[in-house]
């Protein structure tokens, strides 16, 4: 969330131009307010008064016509600013950051600025690939700029290449990331999300509702608040953050598996993943066929990967989940107890807004000395770094955390 969040804009001249209009819609839905600078060539391709309309203040496009009350509006803007996005930033406009030269609005407020600057580069290929331009990306990271690298695909002029403008989804997450404190700064996480899939042939599997939601959601959190995140993920549709380390895994053995090999690098173990409790006992090579009116399935168990753990787990922070049907914070404590966690993320199937595919939750945390909180209706990367709120305070409590 970006709720409250002061955003200065710049657009320059690139045929990317158009994008900031959905940029700038994303930055206002995440809760952000948006004050868009564009050049005199960004006015070019794409109107003042569409992202006047979308950012809902006025546009600044031109250094000596005051468009506020403010008489410097280069000053005004550069101290309004949590931070600076120049997307599309085109290789003029790096150059003259990178050169000290500043000429226009865009240019002085920059170089008045002094917040955090995310610069997401979008160009020609053959441009992109200039010496001179490269060396310019490179002054700009040596002074503290954060410069995005462009996407390669098919760009404007027909050709394949890099210097397509990062999707907007990626710059509004390397904006919330750049305006998160980092207080997780270099704790290694070990996070399992999604359900597993138990085959019993090569088209039939047992699995469960869980989408990865939760597990990714506090993945992107840690990850964001500066943790190395190793992401263990059963199968899911979804998009994996930009984790350190993502395993892809199947199976429950698949997973128990991973997580073995991981889990001792890892200071703060999270174990969101739904894990299945019992396999197919035998798995058929060739696709069963259809035969009697029954069919029997034997089950064998899986391990559990969260007791073991618990067990084995020196000075590491153990957080598990517990999704019930009944007797939510009854069966949650016991799990807890049993599963030797330090703290479990109780939540109610039954409850609307709460549980596996929703972008919702709502959880409960309990602690080992049975200390319970209960969150109202949230999202569930707020409801994440609510988690790795509760995980920060134990951390104290045991004065650092390993990594
Ligand atoms: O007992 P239950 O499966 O409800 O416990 C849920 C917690 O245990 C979750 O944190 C889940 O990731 C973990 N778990 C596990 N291995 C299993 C089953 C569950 O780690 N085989």
């Amino acid at each position: 969330m970006l709720k409250g969040k002061k955003i200065v804009l710049g657009i320059t001249g690139g045929i990317a131009a158009y994008k900031s209009a959905e940029l700038t819609r994303a930055l206002i839905k995440e809760g952000a307010q948006v004050k868009v600078i564009m050049t005199k060539s960004a006015a070019e391709f794409i109107t003042p008064l569409t992202l006047q309309t979308l950012s809902q203040n006025l546009v600044y496009t031109d250094m000596f016509v005051p468009t506020e009350k403010y008489d410097m509006a280069h000053i005004a803007l550069a101290d309004f600013a949590d931070a600076f996005v120049i997307a599309p930033a085109t290789g003029n406009i790096i150059g003259k950051i990178a050169s000290g030269i500043a000429d226009d609005l865009l240019s002085t407020t920059i170089m008045a600025g002094t917040k955090p600057t995310l610069i997401c580069l979008a160009m020609n290929d053959k441009m992109l690939a200039n010496p001179i331009v490269q060396e310019n990306i490179k002054r700009l990271k040596k002074y503290g700029y954060i410069v995005m690298e462009s996407g390669v695909g098919e760009l404007a002029c027909k050709t394949q290449g890099a210097g397509r403008l990062p999707e907007v989804s990626e710059i509004v997450e390397e904006i919330e990331s750049l305006l998160t404190p980092k207080d997780f700064a270099g704790q290694k996480f070990l996070i399992t999300a999604g359900p597993t899939q138990e085959p019993m042939d090569p088209v039939r599997f047992i699995t469960n509702l869980s989408s990865g939601k939760m597990g990714y959601a506090l993945a992107k959190a840690a990850q964001r608040r500066g943790a190395c995140v190793t992401l263990i993920s059963g199968p899911t549709n979804l998009v994996a953050p930009p984790v350190e380390k993502l395993i892809p895994v199947r199976t429950a053995r698949q997973m128990h598996k991973a997580v073995m090999e991981n889990y001792k690098k890892a200071a703060i173990i999270i174990k969101a993943a739904a894990v299945a409790d019992y396999r197919p006992k035998e798995f058929s090579k060739d696709k069963l066929k259809k035969a009697g009116k029954t069919l029997s399935l034997n089950l064998e168990k899986n391990p559990d990967i969260i007791e073991e753990i618990g067990k084995n787990k020196g000075s590491r922070i153990v957080v598990g989940f517990a999704m019930e049907t009944q007797n939510l914070l009854a069966n949650a404590r016991k799990k807890l107890s049993k599963k030797k966690m330090d703290l479990i993320v109780a939540n109610d199937l039954r409850q609307e807004g709460a549980g596996f595919q929703a972008d919702t939750n709502i959880i409960t945390i309990i602690d080992r000395k049975g200390k319970t909180e209960s969150l109202g209706k949230m999202t569930k990367i707020e409801a994440a770094d609510e988690i790795l709120n509760h995980i920060k305070s134990l951390i104290k409590k045991k004065g650092g955390g390993r990594s």
